[in-house]
């Protein structure tokens, strides 16, 4: 494998019985749900960095409903069947990670996240403890060799776009998906008084949009747990009043998830 490089020195890192090591001897031992640590503690800026364990839970358990299948099976067709390497950043607990891994039966399919809890939920249930790895690592700093990647995938995370380029292969893809115009608009007309739309995410540097879809699910939620779960995986729904919070929870919640869905080719500068 010669995707990873030291996340402290650079150098390839090859795999030993314990996990992965560098020439200059720094080991990162796997852990035993399978995932391998490779955020240096000086690149933490907190003691739990990114997003906390009832977070992640809340998504899963959404996940698991079904609401995003419709996201879930279009991403799998998007995503080029020859790729050999993907990279899934800000993969949480790995729900898209896994169906890409699903997609590509014969590519290295890689996962990582600065929230522990979630790479550690994700291991868990990697569908194949080889070719679908998942590291803790922060997406300002990837843990990848140059140009090592045919295509990365970014679902609602952060990303830096000198990165991006680097470990992304000449002519590779990058593909994002961010909130589009109708995304929650009900629950969000319901918490501020002037809802400003969502705008498309400011192509990155160094790569040409190709192509962009966008993709609209209507959605009905009657059980009051998984209403509970939409709320907490929700970043901005902490500023439902208890009056609301308690009025959603007991009548569910019919709203719209939508979704832009934006490829990018990397080009050379
Ligand atoms: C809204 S969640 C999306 C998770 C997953 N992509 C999905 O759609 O199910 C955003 C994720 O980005 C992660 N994240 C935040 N900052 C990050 C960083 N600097 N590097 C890597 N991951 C980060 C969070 O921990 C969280 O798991
Ligand atoms: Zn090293």
């Amino acid at each position: 494998m010669k995707d990873f490089r030291c996340p402290l020195c650079k150098l390839p890192l090859h795999l030993n019985p314990q996990g992965f090591a560098c020439e200059n001897g720094h080991q990162f031992d796997r852990a035993k749900e399978g995932y391998f640590n490779l955020l240096p503690v000086q690149n933490k800026r907190s003691r739990e960095p990114g997003d906390p364990k009832e977070q992640l839970q809340a998504r899963r358990q959404f996940l698991q409903a079904g609401f995003f299948d419709p996201l879930r099976q279009r991403l799998q067709v998007v995503i080029p069947k020859e790729a050999q390497t993907l990279l899934d950043i800000g993969c949480g607990e790995g729900y898209f990670t896994h169906s890409f891994a699903e997609a590509l039966p014969d590519a290295q399919v890689y996962g990582i996240d600065i929230a522990k809890a979630g790479v550690r939920l994700a291991a868990k249930s990697a569908i194949d403890k080889n070719r679908n790895l998942f590291a803790v690592a922060s997406s300002f700093d990837l843990p990848f060799a140059d140009q090592s990647l045919d295509v990365v995938t970014r679902i609602y995370a952060p990303s830096k776009d000198a990165e991006l380029w680097r470990v992304i292969k000449p002519d590779g893809l990058l593909v994002i998906v961010a909130p589009a115009e109708n995304h929650l608009l009900g629950l969000r007309q319901r918490i501020y008084t002037e809802v400003r739309p969502h705008e498309a995410p400011v192509t990155p540097e160094g790569f040409e949009l190709v192509r962009q879809e966008r993709l609209t699910i209507d959605m009905e939620i009657k059980d009051k747990t998984l209403c509970q779960a939409l709320l907490a995986m929700t970043p901005f729904a902490w500023r439902l009043s208890a009056v609301l919070r308690q009025q959603i929870e007991e009548e569910g919640l019919v709203d719209q998830l939508d979704f832009g869905i934006y490829i990018y080719q990397r080009q050379d500068c």
